[in-house]
This record gives C-alpha cells, sequence and structure tokens, in this order.
C-alpha cells in the first residue's frame, strides 16, 4: 500500500483545459519526493488533492490505499499536511519549521519536526529562517 497515490487524476479548474490530465502518481513511505515543473504546470493543484482541497473532476487520490472521503478527510489531513507555497503567507509562525509545528502540536504530539507528517512543499524557493 503507498501512503499517497494518485491514479489518471484529471483536474479542470471550472471553464478552463486540465490543469491536471490523467496523472499516475506514488508517495513511498520514507521517500523524499521532488515535484518539478514550469509555473502553472499543475504542481498545487496536483498537492490540492493529496488532503482533500481539491477533489478529482476524474481519477482517484489514495491515502494510504483509501479514497479520501467526507467521513475521512480529517483524519487524511492529520497525515497530509501542506504549507503555504510561499513562507510570508504562513498564518501562525515566521519560519516553515514552526509552521509544520503546529498542527502536530495542537494533535498533542512531539512539535518537534521529523519525517511525519508527510510535509509537501510547493514552493520552488528556500525556507525563510530555517536551519
Ligand atoms: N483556482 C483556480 N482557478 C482556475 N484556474 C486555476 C486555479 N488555480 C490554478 N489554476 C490554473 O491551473 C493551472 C495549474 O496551476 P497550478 O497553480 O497548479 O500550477 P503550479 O505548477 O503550482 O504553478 P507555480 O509554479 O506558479 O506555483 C494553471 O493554468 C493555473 O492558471
Ligand atoms: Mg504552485
Amino acid at each position: 500500500m503507498h501512503l499517497v497515490e494518485t491514479r489518471n487524476l484529471t483536474h479542470i479548474y471550472r471553464g478552463n483545459l486540465p490543469a491536471l490530465d490523467g496523472v499516475n502518481f506514488i508517495a513511498e513511505r520514507k521517500s523524499r519526493i521532488a515535484v518539478i515543473g514550469p509555473n502553472g504546470a499543475g504542481k498545487s493543484t496536483l498537492f490540492k488533492h493529496f488532503n482533500g482541497i481539491l477533489h478529482p473532476t476524474s481519477g482517484e487520490v489514495l491515502v494510504r490505499g483509501e479514497p479520501i472521503t467526507k467521513e475521512n478527510v480529517r483524519e487524511v489531513r492529520k497525515l497530509v499536511g501542506i504549507v503555504f507555497q510561499n513562507p510570508d503567507d504562513q498564518i501562525f509562525s515566521p519560519t516553515v519549521e514552526q509552521d509544520v509545528a503546529f498542527g502536530p502540536t495542537n494533535l498533542g504530539l512531539d512539535s518537534t519536526p521529523r519525517a511525519s507528517p508527510t510535509l509537501l512543499r510547493s514552493s520552488t524557493g528556500c525556507p525563510r529562517n530555517t536551519a
């Protein structure tokens, strides 16, 4: 079972051409993956499917082998976190590290960032103020 998987994922924003067209993506446990592409390639659109911010126009998104549903989306969001593309847009903390730690801390977990929850960054820039 893969941590995150998309199968033939297509997303069409209303009235537009497909932003994603049949994307097959797999994130294995303990892997570090860079998704690279030009502006407008669909990176952020892809990531927003990983925790139910966006829904597929067609195709599937599986987290730990299960489709994201209304019933499990809160659990999925404990596992899959997304930080803002532009660090200046972060709501809670001045550094990416502290922003990543905010969710786990509120869940009563150790706030020291480690490999989990899965960190997905859609920015190609460097985190600000991080070691
Ligand atoms: N909310 C939206 N409504 C309509 N079209 C959108 C929306 N968000 C993104 N798009 C379009 O979908 C396509 C993919 O955009 P997306 O933001 O996913 O690309 P990206 O790879 O993250 O780009 P960047 O490197 O600039 O962050 C682009 O053509 C973009 O204009
Ligand atoms: Mg983006």
